[in-house]
Parts: C-alpha cells; sequence; structure tokens
C-alpha cells in the first residue's frame, strides 16, 4: 500500500478534547493540516473559538469549537449533544484534556486528588461510554475507527516533580487503555495510548516558569517536544498503518522512558 493511503487521516471526523492549546493544538493542527475534519473542545469558549479560527485561517480546513467542562458526566452529554448536532459518526476521539496538581506530601490535599483523577481518569471513561455509538456506527473489520488517550511518562518513571496524584493517575489511564481496548476490539474500535514527554505547554510551563532549557538538558533527545512528534505518532495511531497495533503505550519522550535510571545531567 502507498504511503499516502497507509497514513491517510484525510476526512476523518476527529474529536480532540482540550485542543485549545498544548498538546491538544499540537494534534489538531497536524489532522487539520492532513485533511480531517477536527472538533476541539476545552471549558474556556473564547479561548477554544480562537483557536479554532486560528487554525482554519493557517491550513483551510474545517476546525470547529466547543466549550464544556467534561470533568464530570453532566458537561460530558452537554459535549455529546453539541457533537450530535453536527456528526452521526466519529472516526477518532482523541481523549487529550489533562489537569496536574502539585504539592508537598505534607500539604496534599483532597482537591489535588478529586481534580486529577476525576479529569484524568474518569473522563477518559465516561468520554469513550458516551461516544460508543458514535464511533460504532463507521466502525467496521477492514476500517477501525480509533480512541487514542493521552497519558503520560509519569505514568511510567517516577516523576522529578510532586504530583502523587498525576503520576498515579497516568498510570491509570496506560491501565484503562489496555483494559478498554480489549472490549473494544470486538466493535472493531482500536484504543492506543500516548505517553508524552516534555512538550511546551501552560501546564508544562507554570512547572519549569517557561524555561524549558534544565529539561531539555536532562532529556536524551537535549530538547522538548515539537508539535509534529506528537502529530505524527497521533496520525499513525489514527491511521490504515496501525490497525494491527492495539492496547499499546507509546511513549513519546525523546527517549526519558529508554533511558530511566541513567545519569544524563552532565553537569
Ligand atoms: N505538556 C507536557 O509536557 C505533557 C507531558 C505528559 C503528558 N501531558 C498530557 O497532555 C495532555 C495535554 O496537556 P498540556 O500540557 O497540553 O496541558 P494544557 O496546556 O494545560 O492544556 C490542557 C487542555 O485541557 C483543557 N481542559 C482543562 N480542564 C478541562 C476540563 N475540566 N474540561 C474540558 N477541558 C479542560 C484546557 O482548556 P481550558 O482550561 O479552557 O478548559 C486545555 O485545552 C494532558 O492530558 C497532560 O496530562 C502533557
Amino acid at each position: 500500500m502507498k504511503l499516502e493511503k497507509l497514513f491517510s487521516v484525510k476526512d476523518k471526523t476527529v474529536l480532540i478534547t482540550g485542543g485549545s492549546r498544548g498538546i491538544g493544538e499540537m494534534i489538531a493542527e497536524g489532522f487539520i493540516a492532513n485533511g480531517s475534519k477536527v472538533y476541539i473542545t476545552s471549558r474556556k469558549g473564547s479561548d477554544v473559538r480562537e483557536t479554532a479560527e486560528r487554525l482554519r485561517e493557517r491550513y483551510g480546513g474545517f476546525c470547529k469549537a466547543f466549550s464544556s467542562d467534561i470533568s464530570n458526566v453532566n458537561g460530558i452529554e452537554g459535549l455529546y449533544a453539541e457533537f450530535n448536532k453536527n456528526e452521526d459518526h466519529l472516526d477518532v476521539l482523541i481523549n487529550n484534556a489533562g489537569a496536574v496538581w502539585g504539592e508537598p506530601l505534607e500539604s496534599f490535599s483532597e482537591v489535588g486528588w478529586d481534580k486529577v483523577m476525576d479529569l484524568n481518569v474518569k473522563t477518559i471513561f465516561f468520554m469513550i461510554q458516551k461516544f460508543l455509538p458514535m464511533l460504532k456506527k463507521n466502525a467496521k473489520q477492514d476500517s477501525k475507527t480509533r480512541v487514542i488517550n493521552i497519558g503520560s511518562i509519569d505514568g511510567i518513571n517516577t516523576p522529578y516533580y510532586e504530583n502523587y496524584s498525576y503520576s498515579v493517575a497516568k498510570a491509570a489511564v496506560h491501565k484503562l487503555t489496555k483494559v478498554l481496548s480489549a472490549r473494544l476490539i470486538s466493535d472493531n474500535i482500536i484504543c492506543n495510548a500516548i505517553a508524552p514527554g516534555p512538550f511546551p505547554s501552560k501546564m508544562l510551563g507554570s512547572a519549569v516558569e517557561h524555561d524549558y532549557s534544565i529539561i531539555s538538558k536532562k532529556n536524551p533527545s537535549s530538547r522538548v517536544g515539537r508539535p509534529e512528534d506528537i502529530a505524527g505518532l497521533a496520525i499513525f495511531l489514527a491511521s490504515k498503518a496501525s490497525e494491527y497495533t492495539i492496547g499499546e503505550v507509546v511513549s513519546c519522550d525523546g527517549g526519558l522512558v529508554a533511558s530511566a535510571g541513567h545519569d544524563l545531567t552532565n553537569d
């Protein structure tokens, strides 16, 4: 099969949660640039609409914004109702919206557990449950629809920062991906996860005061992630090329997981 067909995401209907900025926007950009029909979501309507407009202007394709707080089932139902007014099927669901909470062990609060576990884990489960009929609609034995969950290398390695609920939640995302992939494949839906390493974003930026130099130095690839790194992997996981890859957690981290335990500081 020719490359263009093997990796094509053209005309696919794609829903990306947390698509207003950061990793979600990077992934959205990759799909729009390659001819997908992309829907992005976040809580803040003005932000997500601005992003959709920016991406449309840049690539001339289709990008529509929805605003909803999806950390609870009500918000997920609201998002579904909006999506349902526009589409009767979904080819690729990308569960990207996430939150982090950092606090020392001594003072780590209950809200820091609830907020992170709700959005990062519970939401993914209920998003898949709610959108299941849409994902099943066009799913066929030789053309499977996709779910891509965004985990983290913090769910694999012990993190640098005191973000207890976050790393545990991300490990849960990886496990949930495996568990659900075993069930979803019977409906011709493929579920995989991406475990990103450091990518410039509001979330990571707030932890490092938007100075990525130390993180870059500690990375085996001597840099943080770029939009094409994460978009390329997401496109692979949404395309024909990955049709026999199921329930995997694929790191996208410049080699951090592979080199865990090695001293990379060199200072
Ligand atoms: N950046 C990294 O280095 C890194 C590394 C590993 C994993 N990740 C993971 O990648 C994903 C994206 O992270 P990011 O770094 O791009 O974060 P980010 O810049 O903070 O973006 C988070 C996105 O999620 C949306 N969001 C947050 N809470 C929401 C809610 N309750 N309902 C709906 N949308 C919500 C945000 O928009 P609103 O605030 O308007 O809602 C925004 O669009 C997360 O799952 C994160 O854990 C990131």
